[in-house]
């Protein structure tokens, strides 16, 4: 069986351009887009997430700013930002940068985020009005895995999606989408962890597999059903020898499911490329409710 690679960018790209009206109608209306994005310490993969998502806002001519936060910074230091950030009417979307340091209740700073402007989707309103099926704001990575799902007319609706991981950020609502009663949903779904008895028996049975496990090549060819689309969300840091002293790799071991996976997303460049455009579209999204609101007035 060949393989298909499902790529992100052209997936992100065509989601982009369809935006470049919108922001268009926006600015006439004398609306720029603006996310605030902030970053408590010094984490290096934390800081290039950042850089990319201003590059990409300001391609699109969005605004978004960033505030970087020392990493001593108290809870209160960074609820005051968050307020701030909250009551300020030009700002559309707030984002906190994950992980924060170990000395911060990331919860209860999640929880402060207007749900109004939680173009992570994170907040427990927004996350339980995607469980109730009446989404506000859709977390960034599982909302890319579904439109890549769409992109590339791979079937969902009544077949057995296997995801691996329960985080917050993808495994827990990656579920609550695909088990949702919508076109991109109606599967039947498994949710596995590290907790799970022969992970391998579940992961066999899966005719979509989603591996957000954070484990370096954790899923092997030996692992999945003929013919299985497989989408890798992980991005892990495997030192070798080259100049960086490391290279990204997925939770999937590609080279082993070649041939047998009808489909599976590459590490670097499958999913990755879609975090950033959700993000962007959560972001015009909000900036458009607001004019809805004046509008109502
Ligand atoms: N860290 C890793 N992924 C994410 C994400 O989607 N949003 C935020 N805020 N932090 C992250």
């Amino acid at each position: 069986m060949e393989t298909l690679l499902l790529k992100g960018k052209p997936v992100s790209d065509s989601i982009r351009l369809s935006l470049e009206p919108r922001v268009q109608a926006l600015i006439e209306t004398g609306i720029v887009p603006k996310l605030a994005a902030i970053i408590v310490g010094d984490d290096p993969a934390s800081k290039v997430y950042v850089r990319n998502k201003a590059r990409a806002f300001r391609k699109l001519n969005c605004e978004s700013q960033t505030y970087q936060l020392n990493s001593k910074s108290s809870e209160k230091d960074v609820l005051t930002v968050i307020d701030r950030l909250n009551n300020d009417p030009s700002v559309h979307g707030i984002l906190v940068q994950l992980p924060l340091p170990n000395h911060l209740d990331s919860k209860a700073i999640l929880h402060r985020v207007s749900p109004n402007k939680d173009v992570d989707g994170f907040h427990p309103e927004n996350l339980g009005l995607l469980l109730e099926g009446n989404p506000n704001f859709i977390p960034c990575t599982p909302h890319g895995v579904l439109e890549i799902l769409r992109h590339y007319d791979i079937p969902v609706s009544g077949r057995h999606a296997v995801i691996v991981g329960r985080s917050n950020i993808v495994g827990k609502p990656m579920f609550a989408l695909l088990a949702q009663k919508f076109e991109m949903g109606n599967a039947t779904v498994t949710i596995c962890h590290t907790r799970t008895k022969d992970l391998a028996s579940f992961t066999k049975q899966g005719d979509i597999i989603i591996a957000a496990a954070g484990s370096a090549n954790m899923i092997t060819g030996d692992m999945i059903k003929e013919g299985a689309d497989i989408i890798d969300v992980g991005i892990n840091r495997v030192d070798d020898d080259s100049e960086k002293g490391y290279i990204l790799v997925g939770d999937v071991n590609t080279k082993s499911v070649m041939g047998i996976a009808n489909s599976v997303t590459p590490v670097p460049g499958g999913v990755g490329p879609m975090t950033i455009t959700m993000l962007l579209v959560n972001t015009v999204t909000s900036a458009e409710k607001c004019v809805e609101l004046v509008a109502g007035w």
